[in-house]
């Protein structure tokens, strides 16, 4: 039984990523710590409190991360995210609010105390900005001979999402995700080399249809919508990106994907800023303490994918 901490910032595919492994009966969802990107970081709390209640879950404790990159004062939602997401990050599909609150604990706190208690035990993902990632490696550095991390982000062999060079988790804080890979934490990136090629269509969203649970019908209209964006922005794709549930995928059977040790840089300065890249300095340095993912088997991630998550929607209230 894998424990997970899913690091989200809650939009759509993130909440396919808490349906996922609450659907999958080789994983335990021990807490979601919140970041920002595809929403505020309020907002994607708020989300994850929301779609845990209403898929039936409300012991999952959720905690509060930090609401921007540590070289900035704050943050704002770019339009084309919002458009992608909806206004309120799940596709502007109105739930109901949590009744839980969110935890006291600062998220970086949990995320410490769990890699002590939990050890190899535990994989922890992160599918938004990684910056509290990176501030529990500068508060505990020991947490890099004990965490282990599978994050969706970057982009090593294909262009990025937001410009030719950068995808999205790691262009809201290059700074962070480049102490991450350089910290020498262990370390498998999911990234679009893999997630663009595990495409959820319009006739794989109609199984949904059939369930009958108001969790089944939130998410069939989030994900249409989530749909709708990459009918506009990739239609070559033929569906929507499965980003965050690939990541928490790898995270239960990391079998699911090949993977080219490395070590890995993030670009920080220049035109380039926030391209994931192999570091020139530690490239005949051994270990390799990152694995990127460039191969996936596809068609049983998304058999498995319809069958956790579709289980997930059934059991929800
Ligand atoms: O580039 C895709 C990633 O950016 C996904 O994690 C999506 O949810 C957004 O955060
Ligand atoms: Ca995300």
């Amino acid at each position: 039984m894998k424990k997970i901490i899913l690091d989200l910032d809650t939009g759509i595919d993130d909440a396919l990523a808490i349906a996922y492994v609450l659907g999958s009966p080789d994983a335990e969802l021990v807490g979601i710590t919140g970041t920002y990107g595809n929403v505020l970081l309020e907002q994607g709390v708020r989300n994850s409190l929301a779609l845990t209640e209403l898929l039936g879950h409300p012991e999952v404790p959720v905690f509060a991360g930090l609401p921007h990159a540590m070289g900035r004062d704050g943050f704002a939602v770019s339009e084309s995210t919002a458009l992608i997401h909806g206004a309120n990050g799940i596709g502007n599909v109105v739930i109901p609010d949590a009744e839980r609150p969110v935890q006291d604990q600062p998220a970086v706190d949990f995320i410490i105390e769990a890699a002590h208690r939990y050890g190899d035990e535990l994989a922890y993902v992160p599918t938004g900005a990684p910056t509290n990632l990176a501030a529990a490696l500068r508060r505990d550095p020991s947490l890099k001979d004990r965490l282990h991390v599978v994050l969706m982000g970057g982009a090593l062999t294909v262009p990025g999402n937001v410009n030719a060079w950068t995808e999205a988790n790691i262009d809201q804080d290059p700074e962070a995700a480049n102490e991450v890979f350089r910290s020498g934490v262990d370390a498998t990136m999911v990234g679009l080399d893999v997630t663009h090629q595990t495409v959820l269509t319009r006739r794989a969203l109609d199984e949904w249809r059939q369930i009958d649970t108001p969790a089944a019908r939130a998410y069939v209209a989030m994900v249409g919508h989530y749909i709708g964006a990459y009918e506009k922005n990739a239609p070559y794709l033929g569906g929507c990106g499965l980003h965050d549930p690939l990541a928490a995928a790898v995270a239960i059977d990391p079998t699911l994907v090949g993977c080219l040790p490395i070590n890995m840089k993030v670009e920080c300065e220049g035109p380039t800023r926030g391209r994931t890249i192999g570091d020139e300095r530690l490239i005949n340095v051994a270990p390799k303490t990152t694995r990127v993912a460039l191969t996936v088997d596809a068609p049983r991630f998304l058999r498995e994918f319809m069958q956790r998550v579709g289980a997930a929607l059934a059991t929800a209230r």
